[in-house]
């Protein structure tokens, strides 16, 4: 089984894979929070940054780029490869609303036809392009299962199977439902055996137990990517592989770590703080008893609040 960590756009950037893949290595990939592919064919410096092969030196990472235009994301996919990246993967999955109303992420999804003809140029595009088809490199797709029923998956699964996709990272939620409700484990078993991409499954995976019905349901399953579940535990894919569980002095380290990396990177050590309770929103549900504490943390208001309200916690 393949582990990959999802990207979460604000929270898993460059200093937190770093981190992350520091103390507790065993992910086989980090696909990063995408990058906005537009009309100006420039980058964003924070997305700049954030692709940067310096700044991720060690870490298996993976750009994602978010765009409905295939010329843009062949120049963000020329861009990518002459920086050593041989995976990009492709956005379909974002809800928002401002990228859904501009049939981008998971609102490319509602109109098949031009993701089809998307596709098609894009494939055109890097055969036309020595430079690119030579390079050999993975276009793998991150998607939801459709934008309002769960039926529009079938349209979606013809199209990715006409294509050379590396890989599918399916998110097993419609677009309506943001991160809410149950997975839809029926439609994704039903993609799963359509394609003839290998597939990844993504959604609440938070326990090894969660796992371990997830591969139980669809044994033939390579991979996995989780998202919140690492947040809320940073080792859970060690106890989803037999190993120990998170240790307090261990997620102590962690946290000193992140709280460092992030201030090399954030001048004010406020909002290194606003940085760190982003964390918390998902790290506070392993202590469901600790209420008091964890305000204290929600409320710091300063570095040193900060820092006493961890201990205080943490021990
Ligand atoms: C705060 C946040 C930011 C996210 N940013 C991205 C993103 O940049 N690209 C993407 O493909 N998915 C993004 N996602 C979706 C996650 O990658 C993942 O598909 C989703 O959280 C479900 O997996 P999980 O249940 O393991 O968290 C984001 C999710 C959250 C909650």
């Amino acid at each position: 089984m393949k582990f990959f960590f999802a990207p979460m756009e604000g929270i898993t950037k460059y200093p937190f894979r770093r981190v992350h893949h520091e103390r507790f290595p065993g992910i086989d990939a980090y696909y990063m929070p995408f990058i906005v592919a537009n009309q100006t064919m420039s980058f964003k410096q924070k997305e700049r940054k954030d692709i940067d092969p310096a700044n991720n030196a060690g870490v298996p990472a993976v750009p994602q780029v978010l765009t409905n235009k295939p010329d843009q994301f062949l120049h963000a996919l020329q861009m990518l490869a002459e920086l050593g990246y041989r995976e990009v993967n492709f956005n379909l999955g974002c809800p928002m609303a401002t990228e859904v109303s501009k049939k981008k992420g998971a609102g490319f999804l509602s109109v098949p036809e031009e993701l089809d003809r998307f596709f098609e140029s894009v494939f055109n595009g890097i055969n036309a392009d020595s430079n690119l088809s030579g390079k050999d490199i993975c276009i793998s797709v991150k998607t939801r299962i459709g934008v309002e029923e769960a039926a529009e998956s079938v349209r979606l699964m013809e199209i990715f199977n006409r294509y050379p996709i590396g890989r599918l990272i399916i998110h097993a939620r419609r677009r309506v439902d943001f991160y809410k409700g149950e997975p839809d484990l029926g439609t994704f078993g039903a993609m799963l055996a359509a394609s003839v991409h290998p597939v990844s499954y993504n959604g609440d995976l938070f326990t090894p137990e969660d796992l371990e019905k997830i591969t139980a349901r669809f044994p033939g399953l390579d991979s996995v990517m989780i998202g919140r579940g690492l947040i809320r535990n940073p080792a859970l894919v060690r106890e989803m592989t037999g190993g120990e569980v998170l240790a307090k002095e261990e997620l102590t380290r962690y946290l000193e770590d992140l709280f460092e990396a992030y201030h090399e990177v954030i001048h004010e050590e406020i909002n290194v703080v606003h940085k760190m309770k982003e964390l918390w929103f998902y790290l506070g549900e392993n202590f469901p008893d600790s209420r008091k504490q964890l305000k204290k943390i929600n409320k710091a208001r300063s570095a040193a609040e900060y820092k006493a309200a961890l201990r205080e916690l943490l021990g």
